[in-house]
């Protein structure tokens, strides 16, 4: 600029000046209306055709939905505290972010020899059918028709198939190691009498980073429990409360937060964990997650066990739910209340007929819902 300005410094000054100016009024202006802000692919599980309107991410995290957040008999707590706690870790904004896909979720299905037939089956025919990539058997017994259903997505865990706390915590350990294995970004668990729909779960967990500290699921008591973990050298023992997310309705964990479980969690420290403070399966996820580690549980009424009252779930807010379950055979009227499709007594836990609601296009399915 000296150069060429130097004859004409005034006349070059205010030019430069208005120069300026007009820039200055043009900018605001000069921007396109809408920068072109990248937003997510539609969310809807891979290889599968998604033929419903999809409400936006996170639309259903709240628990405001009819009925999904008042199910739940008397051990169940009523009002979710979500939005309370969620503070803590909350879903992101419309911030530029990667978007989830099913395939980032890793879920296991904890089960035992003598389910393999009844329960196991029905998950394969129905919610297993549309997950099948991201969905691991963990049992206690080489079964040959399991295998070959579902290849190397069932892990013999060698575990005994009794139904103690050590049994129980020995699946988990194993559960725990293969999602660290795998490399995924979210770890989900769920019982072998659980329907897990993919998209509802898919959308819940697209709120979250996978790198976030996050534990979602639902607590089946309404206070939380204490555990003594600590003998001081007088020999008195401290304790510590905390809320777990009851495995019976399906839990999620994030990458982020399963990394940081890893001193009390993986290759058989999970076991020696829970026998330190004696503690069930579940329960030893909660005390190290909120006990530990002083992260806190989502908690989420979209996740549902057989120890709910589960005929409050009706109509369409059972097909919102993340996770559903059914009655034990002594309590077997204890289903979801979802009409239509198949009778009772074709479908008596009721996942044949979410199922041909969730994904009408299934080939068992009627051709046309009765109504
Ligand atoms: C269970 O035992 C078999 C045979 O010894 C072994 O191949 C397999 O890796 C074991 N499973 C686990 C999860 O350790």
């Amino acid at each position: 600029m000296s150069s060429c300005c130097l004859g004409l410094r005034r006349s070059c000054f205010l030019l430069s000046v208005t120069a300026a100016a007009v820039l200055l009024l043009l900018l605001p202006r000069g921007q396109p209306p809408a920068s072109p802000r990248r937003r997510p692919p539609p969310a809807g599980p891979s290889g599968t055709a998604p033929k419903r309107e999809e409400p936006p991410a996170g639309s259903d995290v709240t628990g405001e939905r009819g009925g999904s957040g008042a199910a739940g008999g008397g051990r169940d707590i009523a009002a979710s505290p979500w939005t309370d706690r969620r503070s803590r870790v909350g879903p992101h904004g419309g911030s530029a972010r990667e978007s989830l896909e099913l395939k980032d979720i890793f879920i296991a299905v904890k089960t035992t020899r003598k389910y393999h037939k009844s329960r196991m089956e029905l998950l394969f025919q129905t919610w297993i059918s549309r997950a099948r990539g991201q969905t691991f058997i963990f049992t206690d017994w080489e079964d040959r028709e399991l295998r070959l259903k579902a290849g190397d997505h069932m892990i013999n865990t060698n575990c005994s198939a009794v139904h103690t706390r050590q049994a129980l915590c020995c699946k988990m350990s194993v559960e725990y190691d293969k999602f660290l294995e795998s490399g995924q970004k979210w770890f989900c668990h769920v019982d072998d009498d659980n329907y897990v729909n993919p998209r509802t779960l898919l959308r819940l967990l697209s709120a979250f980073s996978p790198s976030q500290d996050v534990y979602v699921g639902r607590p089946s008591l309404d206070h939380p429990i204490e555990a003594a973990d600590h003998i001081q050298s007088d020999g008195s023992k401290t304790s510590v409360k905390f809320w777990f997310a009851t495995g019976g309705a399906g839990f999620c964990i994030s990458r982020g937060l399963a990394l940081k479980m890893s001193p009390w969690a993986s290759l058989g420290n999970f076991i020696s964990t829970a026998e330190r403070v004696r503690l069930p399966d579940d329960c030893t996820i909660g005390y190290i997650i909120e006990g530990l580690l002083e992260v806190k549980l989502l908690h989420s009424p979209l996740f549902h066990s057989h120890l709910e009252n589960l005929q409050r779930l009706q109509g369409e807010s059972v097909l919102q739910q993340v996770t559903l379950s059914y009655g034990d055979p002594e309590n077997k009227h204890n289903v979801v209340s979802v009409g239509g499709v198949f009778g009772l007594q074709q479908d008596p836990t009721r996942f044949k007929s979410v199922h041909c609601l969730l994904y009408p296009d299934t080939i068992w399915c009627p051709n046309k819902k009765m109504s």
